[in-house]
């Protein structure tokens, strides 16, 4: 069998980082829309996990692991060895749960990492959203989400999320059957889960090469630390913002290529 062909049939794993704020005993649409597009997803080929932040001691902080009992270290285990990673969230008075805020925080030290060596271990994952609400925000949410998503590695496909607003049923049974019988949220998921599997396939036949690596070497700025620092940066964009934000002029021994 051709490589390629052996690739288009490997079966893909996505994580679902459920931000419903209800626990696992109760009704919620947010995680019901995760099961509705972990069913279109497995028809790829690809087997999800849908982890409720909720049920877990996720501590504040912006490092991987913020010390004895948090629980967030397990978690981006499975983050890493997914091809799909996807944040789902209700709305809450225009965006999205204080546990997707948590954890966009608790990925910090990755988008450190990324700022001092040029390389996202995120990188080569396909991300997207599931949002429900009531009535209004979606696009603001989908907004914020795409934006950290991509400064962080993550590619997005077309047709990155799946949305819906509206009224509810009473149980998750019914709400499934409702999504069924949408023409509209069906076909949502369906491109969606075509569309994101597809691109992690193509990921991995080709992966995105490192273009920091020895060409784009760099004096930056490091606002973190403070600091100027030497190393590799991963697009021409990035160095110009940092040293923009800082206002401290390009020292005239850097390599901007
Ligand atoms: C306090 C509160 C604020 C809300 N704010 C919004 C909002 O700004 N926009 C929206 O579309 N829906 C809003 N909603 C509706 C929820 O997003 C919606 O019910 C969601 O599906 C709940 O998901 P869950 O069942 O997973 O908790 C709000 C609901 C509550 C109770």
């Amino acid at each position: 069998m051709h490589n390629n062909e052996k690739i288009d049939k490997e079966p893909l794993t996505a994580i679902f980082l459920c931000g419903t704020l209800k626990n696992v005993n109760e009704f919620s649409h947010t995680k019901t829309m995760c099961e509705f597009l972990a069913k279109h997803l497995e028809k790829h080929n690809c087997k999800s996990e849908i982890v409720d932040l909720v049920e877990y001691n996720i501590k504040p902080g912006l490092k991987i692991d913020e010390g004895e009992g948090d629980e967030w270290p397990g978690i981006i285990k499975k983050v890493m060895a997914a091809d799909l990673v996807i944040f789902a969230t209700p709305i809450w008075w225009g965006t999205y749960s204080s546990l997707i805020q948590r954890i966009i925080e608790r990925m910090d030290e990755l988008n450190d990492q990324l700022l001092e060596t040029g390389h996202s271990k995120l990188s080569n994952k396909v991300g997207g959203i599931v949002i429900s609400g009531a009535e209004d925000g979606v696009e603001h949410v989908i907004g914020q989400i795409c934006n950290f998503m991509s400064w962080n590695g993550i590619t997005i496909p077309p047709t990155c999320s799946l949305s819906y607003l509206g009224d509810y049923p009473d149980n998750k049974e019914k709400l499934l059957k409702q999504f069924e019988e949408s023409k509209s949220i069906k076909n949502m998921a369906e491109v969606m889960s075509h569309n994101m599997v597809y691109i992690a396939r193509l990921l991995r036949k080709n992966p995105i090469p490192e273009v920091g690596k020895g060409t784009m070497q760099c004096v930056y700025y490091h606002y973190t630390t403070a600091r100027w620092a030497w190393g590799d940066l991963n697009s021409h964009g990035l160095l110009h913002t940092l040293l923009k934000r800082t206002r401290i002029p390009i020292p005239p021994h850097a390599h901007i290529y």
